[in-house]
Parts: structure tokens; C-alpha cells; sequence
């Protein structure tokens, strides 16, 4: 189904609130490498991600605990050179802002002045407060990150549902109410029952930003790999493949392989 897009410039940190306040869903997505987030800018999207999420997508890791701060940048300022109209988040990774909340700040300006990303985001809540308002405090504008947070996958033990139990779902639905009190312009929830996700949205003013949440909230984000089927062994629920490029690729690349061998490729033409 074709939707009416207004036509913004450039999306900022506002544009998204007004977005919500009148009922424009918000459409997100990663990217790690400028070709990638060229296609994606293209496309439309509202706000591209460069997420740790790149620690595995890219790099091949189990979690996304391995990826640095330096590493980040890097995917973070290839990103940047490519979008003219999204606003650009860029998560801190693990190890980058856990231990107080001056390197939480040291890392964030590292990202803000090295990449040129337009915002942060960071996992956690209460836990992280300090943090996040000594960010916010330099002006850096953050994305907060609740439900399923995979930097603490070895806490949780598994990346099921978040939140099914009443005292987590209080838990979530307070800190969702505290990263606007302090000044978050949106937050991501992940992996939690829709019906709470719906409930939070609507008690918050600022966006909130599904994945695995329903439909019920004001946004999705998906990687993109994933949504582009060019990794045929994660399929959660929540997932919908819009494309299967891993077997087109695999097709494309294995037809090249047998040109090559077949001395087919180049032809005649196809030289100098
Ligand atoms: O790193 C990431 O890609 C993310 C999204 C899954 C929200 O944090």
C-alpha cells in the first residue's frame, strides 16, 4: 500500500515529535557503510541508525558486546557522508558509557564531533540516568533504548520476550516516563508485548520506536539486513523480509563464478 509522505528537508529531532503529535508513523532503519545508507536515504526513511547491531551484521560476532567506540565512528561518519535527509542516531557501544556519566559524555562528544552524527542512543534506564542527563546536559540529543537492551544479553541469559512479568513491565513503563521527564527526543522498545508498547506510547509525548513491539506505537526500526533477507538464519517473528538477497546474491555471484570459468566473461564487448 502507497502512503502519502510529506516531503520534510531534512529530518530533525523535532520534525520526529511533530511526526507523533500528528500521527505520522516513523520509519527507521540501520545502515553501517555510506552506499548502504545512500540507498536507505534515498528510499525515504526518517532516521537512520547506525547501530551496534554492526558488531554482528558486519563484523560477524555473536553479540554486539565486542564492537569500540572507534569502530562506531568509523561506520558511524561513513553513514553520515551519505544522508541528506534522514537524522542520523548512532548508538554507544558497550563498555562506552556504563561506568559514569563523564565518560558517557566523553564518548558521546567523541561521536557527535568525529562523525558528525546528529544524536546517541543508549540502552537502559534508571540504571543510566545520570548518564544520559550529563549528554543531554552538552546538548546532544538521545534516543533512549528499553525491553530487550542485547548489550546486556549475559544478564538476561536469553533474547526472549522482555517485560511479560507485571513488576518489569512498572519498570519499563517508568523509565519510558523518565527518559522524557529528562529530555530523551524518542526512545527505542524492544521485544515486548505490544499491548504494553501501545500503553507506553500513548502515555509518553515523545516517539517510541518499535521493533518486535507491534503495531501500536509511533515508529518501527529494522535492520537492514535482515528486512533485505541477506541473512537466511535469524527469522524472529517480528521480522518481515521484504527482498531474499541472500539467494539472489548467492544466484548472481555463483552465475559470475561459472562466466568466468566458462571464459564467457568478458566478451568482446566487454573489453578494450
Ligand atoms: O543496534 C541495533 O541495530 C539496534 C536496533 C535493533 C534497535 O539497536
Amino acid at each position: 500500500m502507497s502512503v502519502a509522505k510529506k516531503d520534510y528537508k531534512r529530518i530533525t529531532t523535532r520534525t520526529l515529535i511533530d511526526m507523533k503529535a500528528n500521527g505520522e508513523k516513523i520509519s527507521m532503519l540501520t545502515s553501517y557503510d555510506f552506499t548502504m545508507a545512500k540507498i536507505v536515504d534515498s528510499a525515504g526513511v526518517d532516521v537512520i541508525l547506525v547501530g551496534d547491531s554492526a558488531s554482528n551484521v558486519m563484523a560477524g560476532h555473536e553479540t554486539t558486546l565486542p564492537i569500540t567506540l572507534d569502530q562506531m565512528i568509523y561506520h558511524a561518519s561513513s553513514v553520515v557522508r551519505a544522508a541528506n535527509r534522514a537524522l542520523v542516531v548512532v548508538d554507544l557501544p558497550f563498555g562506552s558509557y556504563q561506568s559514569d556519566p563523564k565518560e558517557a559524555l566523553r564518548s558521546s562528544i567523541r561521536i557527535m564531533k568525529e562523525s558528525g552524527g546528529h544524536a546517541v542512543k543508549l540502552e537502559g534506564g534508571s540504571e543510566i540516568k545520570d548518564s544520559i542527563k550529563k549528554i543531554l546536559n552538552a546538548g546532544i540529543p538521545v534516543m533512549g533504548h528499553l525491553g530487550l537492551t542485547p548489550q546486556s544479553i549475559y544478564k538476561f541469559g536469553t533474547y526472549t520476550v522482555r517485560a511479560k512479568e507485571d513488576a518489569e513491565a512498572e519498570k519499563l513503563m517508568e523509565d519510558a516516563k523518565m527518559l522524557e521527564r529528562i529530555g530523551c527526543f524518542a526512545v527505542v522498545l524492544e521485544k515486548i508485548p505490544a499491548q504494553l508498547a501501545q500503553k507506553v506510547a500513548e502515555s509518553i509525548s515523545i516517539p517510541v520506536i518499535g521493533i518486535g513491539a507491534g503495531g501500536g506505537v509511533d515508529g518501527q526500526v529494522l535492520v537492514i539486513h535482515d528486512m533485505l533477507g541477506m541473512n537466511n538464519e535469524f527469522s524472529p517473528r517480528f521480522l518481515r523480509r521484504y527482498m531474499d538477497l541472500y539467494d539472489g546474491m548467492t544466484k548472481a555471484i555463483g552465475q559470475y563464478v561459472d562466466d568466468v570459468k566458462s571464459k564467457d566473461f568478458p566478451n568482446e564487448k566487454e573489453q578494450y
